[in-house]
């Protein structure tokens, strides 16, 4: 870790005009997340005092997703994109008072490591630039290195033939102090062949102001941007194939890895079984040994040691199932806390509910929640045994160690161990299935 104080600064005002989209390029999703919050990420592992996203096209939508993943990030408004050293002078106002490295990031770069970031933030040197040896340069900016360290940064428009054959280029990350920041970035002048305010001419001004810049390396892999949707396809690939490799390593079984996707916060413990065809989406834990078996989507959910969810399952955010919980096939569960042993085995659907430890829910068991307006609650005591086809029309409790008879309709409180059944009375008609048939079929004979 660095001993300073870091601020991040992340870039995320440019239109993406490349994915053929009207949703912000740093929205797209990657792993279940928007792109920005891979950035966020990566740059949370450095404890950042401050974080300032600039924001321009679809400022409004960016910056309520940055809140959403990042209730501490500011928001600064680029109104019209004039240049990442532009973008970096609509933040300064909000690192007023900051003392310590700021660091840039781009938010439509995800797969900077904390690692690399850990290497910035900690380096000596006035102005680090993470660079990268390219298998193709491209139109990257390049870094001109001399034994005194990094000269300047020159971009790929600006740059005559000898300066382009230079592989070593700039990722577009940055480290600085923030005095030293303040200092120079009003001197950035856009008299250049895009005619912007270049982030890359700091190196230089710092050089002429007595300072040293520095190069650190990352691997090509880490600093791959976003501009198309074909990239993103191709990166959340990598995403995957990354997260499969991960979870197998932490020691969780994977039946077959390739049919299984992760969000970018997906944990899960040790000896966990996944089965194949498992979605997570944002905000799953699975607990040690617990398993999930094939064709489950899980998102926002809490799955304890222990417990069995699907085939065929579909865990929403708020579902928490507590140690040894079943959860069988075409079971759907939102915003319902399941205590311990709960078996909930077939088509039910359970939602703004808790259920009391080793109640059993029968088949196709369905919390009316809705009424059209409000969400209301189910509250289901312990030990409880709710019938096959019981209709819970919510707000409505069941005590503990009650049951409901098939196919009830309850629609006032169960008291503990009493038995609810609301459902017409059977009466039986005898013979009258043999003259209803016999009647039926001479009607289809007279046609
Ligand atoms: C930039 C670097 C280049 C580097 C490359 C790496 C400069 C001048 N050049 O070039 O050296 O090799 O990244 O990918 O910095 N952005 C804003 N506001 C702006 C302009 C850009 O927020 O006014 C954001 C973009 O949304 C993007 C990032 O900054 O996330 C980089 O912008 P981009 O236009 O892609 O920079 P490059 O020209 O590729
Ligand atoms: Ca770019």
């Amino acid at each position: 870790m660095s001993q300073k104080p870091v601020a991040l600064i992340v870039l995320a005002a440019g239109q993406g005009s490349r994915m053929q989209s009207d949703l912000p390029k740093v929205l797209h999703r990657l792993g279940g997340v928007p792109l920005v919050g891979h950035a966020l990420a990566a740059g949370r592992s450095l404890d950042p005092a401050r974080i300032v996203v600039v924001a321009g096209h679809g400022a409004g939508a960016v910056g309520k997703a940055v809140k959403k993943l990042e209730p501490e990030a500011q928001i600064a408004l680029q109104e019209q994109q004039l240049g990442t050293g532009h973008a970096v002078q609509q933040a300064m106002p909000l690192l007023e008072g900051f003392a310590g490295k700021v660091i840039v990031l781009y938010g439509d770069t995800p797969f900077i490591s904390p690692e690399t970031l850990e290497k910035l933030a900690g380096h000596s040197s006035d102005v680090v630039v993470l660079g990268f040896e390219a298998a193709d340069p491209g139109r990257y900016g390049r870094l001109v290195v001399t034994g005194e360290g990094l000269q300047r940064i020159v971009e790929f428009k600006d740059a005559d033939e000898a300066t382009r054959q230079i592989a070593l280029v700039n990722s577009g990350v940055m480290a600085l102090d923030a005095d030293l920041l303040h200092q120079l970035i009003g001197q950035l002048s856009n008299e250049n062949a895009a005619g912007e305010y270049y982030l890359t001419d700091l190196v230089q001004l710092a050089r002429q102001a007595g300072r040293r810049a520095d190069v650190v390396t990352c691997d090509e892999s880490e600093t791959l941007g976003i501009n198309t949707r074909a990239e993103l396809a191709a990166a959340e690939a990598a995403f995957q194939a990354r997260a499969r490799a991960d979870a197998l390593e932490n020691g969780v079984t994977l039946s077959d890895p390739a049919t299984v996707w992760f969000a970018l916060d997906t944990a899960i413990g040790r000896d966990a079984v996944i089965g194949q065809n498992v979605v997570f989406g944002p905000g799953v834990t699975i607990e040690s040994g617990a398993e999930i078996l094939p064709f489950c989507h899980l998102e926002g959910c809490h799955v304890a040691s222990g417990a069995t969810v699907g085939p065929f399952a579909r865990l929403r955010p708020g579902a928490e199932l507590g140690g040894d919980v079943h959860v069988g096939n075409f079971v759907e569960i939102k915003n319902s806390v399941l205590d311990e042993g709960v078996k909930v085995g077939h088509l039910t659907y359970l939602g703004d509910a808790h259920i009391g430890e080793f109640t059993n829910i029968g088949a196709g068991t369905i919390t009316c929640n809705y009424d059209g307006v409000m969400k209301h609650r189910t509250e289901i005591g312990a030990n409880a045994f709710i019938g096959s086809d019981t209709m819970l029309v919510a707000p409505v409790r069941v005590g503990a160690g009650a049951m409901t008879g098939s196919g009830s309709v309850i629609t006032q409180d169960v008291p503990d161990e009493a038995l609810a059944v609301a459902r017409a009375r059977q009466s039986n008609k005898p013979g009258l299935a043999t003259r209803l048939m016999a009647a039926l079929r001479a009607k289809k004979e007279a046609r």
